[in-house]
């Protein structure tokens, strides 16, 4: 099985503090950093763009993982892997040719991945799979931290899981007890926001997720 991976969402740090934030984050054992990018339209917020990558990126040496919730991805994935991103994830239910896209971020040397929301049926990635690394299954409807895990989304991992060997993460709602259906179900990267930005302890908080004590 792929090693557990977890990815606290920035969505939910101080952003007073951000750079602070994500240097806590790290030494409480953090392993990737999730960046959320949401432009009111594919999504109903707005968040951060490129500038932020960039200026976030120094302060770190864990990966980016950059997931955009945004339409017309393809206009933007220069500049967020000019930024520093490390692993590019849009959304499938685009407009745009999703290989298109695929080829872009490859073209950085960037890793690819492919989100889904929570009505978009598995099968829409079927063709695409081979060419990307990481899917990601989305848990909630993206636009906001902080909502409620939806179980209804946890045979979608272990159906994605039977045809691909790669990485799968998760994304909205996880904490402690959800985490572990979460890893049950065959998904090994779990997005984070407010269940360790929101803790006092975010080490133990990063610990629960990954499945100790
Ligand atoms: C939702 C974002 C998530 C979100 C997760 O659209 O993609 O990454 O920040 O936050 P929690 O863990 O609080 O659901
Ligand atoms: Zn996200």
């Amino acid at each position: 099985m792929n090693k557990i991976l977890i990815a606290p969402s920035i969505l939910s740090a101080d952003f007073s503090k951000l750079g602070q934030e994500i240097k806590d984050v790290q030494a409480a054992g953090a392993d990737w950093i999730h960046v959320d990018v949401m432009d009111g339209h594919f999504v109903p917020n707005i968040t951060i763009g490129p500038v932020v990558v960039k200026s976030i990126k120094p302060v770190t040496k864990l990966p980016l993982d950059v997931h955009l919730m945004i339409k017309n991805p393809e206009d933007y994935v220069e500049s967020f892997a000019k930024a520093g991103a490390d692993i590019i994830t849009f959304h499938i239910e685009v407009e745009e040719d999703p290989k298109e896209i695929i080829r872009l971020i490859k073209y950085f040397k960037k890793k690819a991945g492919i989100s889904i929301r929570p009505k978009t049926e598995v099968k829409r990635l079927e063709t695409i799979l081979p060419m990307v690394d990481m899917v990601l299954v989305m848990t909630v409807e993206p636009g906001f931290g902080g909502q409620e895990f939806m179980f209804d989304c946890l045979p979608k991992i272990e159906e994605v899981r039977k045809v691909f060997k790669k990485d799968i993460e998760v994304d909205g709602g996880v904490n402690e007890s959800t985490a572990a259906e979460v890893i049950k179900s065959g998904a090994n990267i779990i997005v984070a926001g407010t269940s360790v930005f929101g803790a006092k302890d975010y080490a133990q908080a990063i610990k629960k997720l990954r499945g100790g004590a």
